[in-house]
């Protein structure tokens, strides 16, 4: 069962956690602790993946870190587990943290929740990810998403916003 709202308004709720450099959870926002069923003594110190959901391409994740480890942004789509056995579909923004001194000490995610239109999209393209993964592991699934976004002629971060 998910659990998005109907329709394209979704509302203005932004879903936050906080990591350190190694995706251990610092922080979660009320909301995001409302969605994911864990309490928050639950989240803090867990490494991120705990509400890793099945159907997520390994790609996507391998992507992610990709672009946070090169000092870039990433934006996404993720589907999220709930602790009860849901999922909810969020646009994710991550940026890394950093501390006075400059020094990056870990990273931030904003997400807000999406609307049906877009799910179904997203859920088509990843499950074609996901298929070429099984078949041929991870670089299959890179290839696959390398090709769709090249024969729309567009970037990564262009197709998300697009979407
Ligand atoms: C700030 C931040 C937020 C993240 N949020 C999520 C999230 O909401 N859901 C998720 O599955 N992974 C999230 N990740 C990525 C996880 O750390 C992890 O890479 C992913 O769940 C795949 O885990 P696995 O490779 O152990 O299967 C986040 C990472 C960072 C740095």
């Amino acid at each position: 069962m998910g659990l998005q709202e109907k329709d394209t308004d979704i509302g203005d709720k932004f879903l936050v956690t906080k990591t350190d450099l190694d995706s251990y959870i610092t922080y979660a926002n009320s909301y995001f602790i409302d969605i994911c069923g864990y309490s928050e003594q639950e989240l803090i110190g867990k490494s991120h993946n705990v509400v890793r959901h099945p159907d997520m391409p390994k790609s996507i994740f391998k992507f992610l870190w990709k672009e946070l480890q090169s000092g870039n942004d990433f934006w996404g789509y993720v589907k999220n587990s709930v602790k009860s056995g849901g999922h909810y579909w969020v646009l994710a923004h991550i940026i890394p943290n950093f501390n006075s001194a400059g020094t990056k000490i870990g990273y931030h995610s904003n997400r807000r929740l999406i609307s049906d239109n877009k799910i179904q999209q997203i859920d088509d393209l990843y499950s074609k990810i996901r298929n070429q993964e099984n078949q041929g592991g991870i670089s299959a699934g890179e290839d696959f998403l390398q090709n769709f976004l090249t024969e729309k002629g567009v970037s990564y971060n262009e197709y998300i916003l697009s979407i």
